[in-house]
């Protein structure tokens, strides 16, 4: 199949399902925060977390069908962490995802509640994925577990604590890649290992999924600086220069813009090099090589 039609079915798939879980009835009271949910997690996104997790489940030789709960439930956590990202308290953002942010539209009190509940309703549809025979108890709790540790203290979260510490400073190198691999690496991460759980990778292949993750997310959040900079507001969705407004410790302030769109590259390198270990690499390969020139 080709790359455009496979990312193009995995993202269908997938908005599909998040929209489903979304739809929550019979709970009028409440239904001011589905809204608010709805809100920030249909607003369309690249969908890059999800479609890693059905893809790696594939290329272990699993069906993407069944990694598909720990796919929304990593969406839904990528979305709260946005949503709170943005909120005045930490990068004070506007514009997400093209529209105004959450806290904008609902209100502070709302917004932290938004990433709230679907930080645990992640956690609940993950868990929904052991009505699936094909699954085996052990498979859950290892996927459940890589989405809370990556998504936790050690990992995003810990990023998150990083990134705010760092504001006025400039880091080091080493401090640098620290931050970014716990901040964007965590979430990617999780995203390559709960696949290569449900799809039954062998342990040379989650190794490999790991190393693609490290690489991948790097780049990601470095092309992700750049474009801060560099980039069309209209195509990014988020605001230009919000980096340089809150003081943020970055790699172009560190290196420059040229260095870093090399170490992108090198990156991507490592990553699609890392991944020749599966049967079938070519999606992942293409995968991370369109995202060295994104431009949103
Ligand atoms: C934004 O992630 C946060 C970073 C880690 C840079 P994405 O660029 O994947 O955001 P969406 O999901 O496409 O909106
Ligand atoms: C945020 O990084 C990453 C997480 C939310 C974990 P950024 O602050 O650079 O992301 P954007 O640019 O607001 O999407
Ligand atoms: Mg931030
Ligand atoms: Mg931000
Ligand atoms: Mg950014």
């Amino acid at each position: 199949m080709q790359f455009s039609q496979r990312l193009q079915e995995y993202i269908q798939t997938i908005e599909r399902a998040l929209d489903e879980y979304l739809t929550v009835q019979g709970c009028t009271g409440q239904q001011s925060i589905v809204e608010a949910m709805r809100y920030s997690a249909l607003a369309g996104g690249k969908r890059l977390r999800p479609v890693l997790t059905m893809e790696f489940c594939r290329v272990s030789g699993g069906q993407p069908q069944d990694a598909l709960p720990f796919a929304c439930a990593l969406e839904m956590i990528h979305t709260y962490s946005l949503i709170h990202d943005d909120l005045p308290c930490m990068d004070d953002d506007d514009l997400r995802r093209g529209r105004p942010t959450s806290h904008k539209v609902y209100g502070e009190g709302m917004a932290v509640l938004a990433g709230d509940a679907l930080l645990t309703y992640a956690f609940e549809t993950a868990a929904g994925a052991a009505q699936n025979p094909r699954l085996t108890a052990q498979q859950m709790v290892q996927a459940v577990g890589v989405l809370a540790h990556e998504a936790g203290y050690f990992s995003m979260i810990g990023g998150q604590v990083l990134d705010l510490a760092a504001e006025h400073k400039q880091l080091s190198y080493e401090e640098l890649v620290d931050l970014q691999d716990k901040k964007t690496g965590g979430l990617i991460r999780a995203a390559t290992q709960m696949g290569c759980i449900v799809g039954g990778a062998t342990a040379q292949q989650m190794q490999a999924a790991k190393i693609y993750a490290d690489r991948l997310g790097l780049a990601f959040q470095i092309q992700d600086d750049i474009l801060d900079i560099e980039g069309d507001q209209s195509v990014f969705g988020k605001p230009i220069g919000s980096d340089e407004k809150s003081g943020k410790s970055t790699f172009p302030k560190l290196l420059g813009l040229s260095a870093c769109r090399k170490m992108v590259r090198e990156l991507t390198d490592e990553a699609t090099e890392a991944v020749k270990v599966f049967p079938s690499s070519d999606f992942l390969i293409e995968l991370a090589e369109q995202l060295v020139d994104r431009r949103s």
